[in-house]
């Protein structure tokens, strides 16, 4: 169990590799085509909450219960169609961003897992 020796959030370098993580990704999600339909055009406030929710995801401070209450992603994200296609879109670009993020095994694996089965969660609308 990693989690003995520390949380994720610590073991990758904190709160800056979280806001690399999280820039590496919206450069990708701002260029993807299967994703621009349903992203904000200006994806700041965007970023800032993911850059929020990852903290406390990877296990560091609750930084986004403090300011946007529970989570509850899935009903966060009913309001845009989340189909296979765009689970694999939105993980991909997260693949690459990991890898920018310089982000090394074993958070790099254990952090994609992690994410892949919140974003199969995530899905709401068949092909
Ligand atoms: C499966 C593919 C996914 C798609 C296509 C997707 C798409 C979106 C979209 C369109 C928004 C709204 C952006 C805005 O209006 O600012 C959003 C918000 C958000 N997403 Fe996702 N998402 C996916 C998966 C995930 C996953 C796996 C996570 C967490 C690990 C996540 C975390 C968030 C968070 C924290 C927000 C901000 C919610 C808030 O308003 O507080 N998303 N997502």
């Amino acid at each position: 169990m990693m989690r003995e020796f520390g949380t994720i959030y610590e073991a990758i370098g904190g709160y800056e590799t979280v806001e690399r993580l999280v820039n590496a990704f919206y450069k990708r999600v701002a260029l993807n085509t299967e994703l621009i339909p349903i992203f904000p055009e200006d994806l700041t406030e965007t970023a800032r909450k993911q850059t929020l929710f990852l903290t406390q995801f990877f296990g560091g401070p609750s930084l986004y219960l403090e300011e946007r209450g529970h989570p509850m992603l899935r009903r966060r994200h009913l309001p845009f169609k989340i189909t296979p296609t765009r689970r694999d879109a939105w993980l991909k670009c997260m693949a690459e961003a990991i890898v920018e993020a310089e982000i090394e095994e074993p958070y790099r694996t254990a952090i994609y897992e992690k994410l892949t089965m919140t974003a199969n969660h995530m899905m709401n609308t068949p092909e």
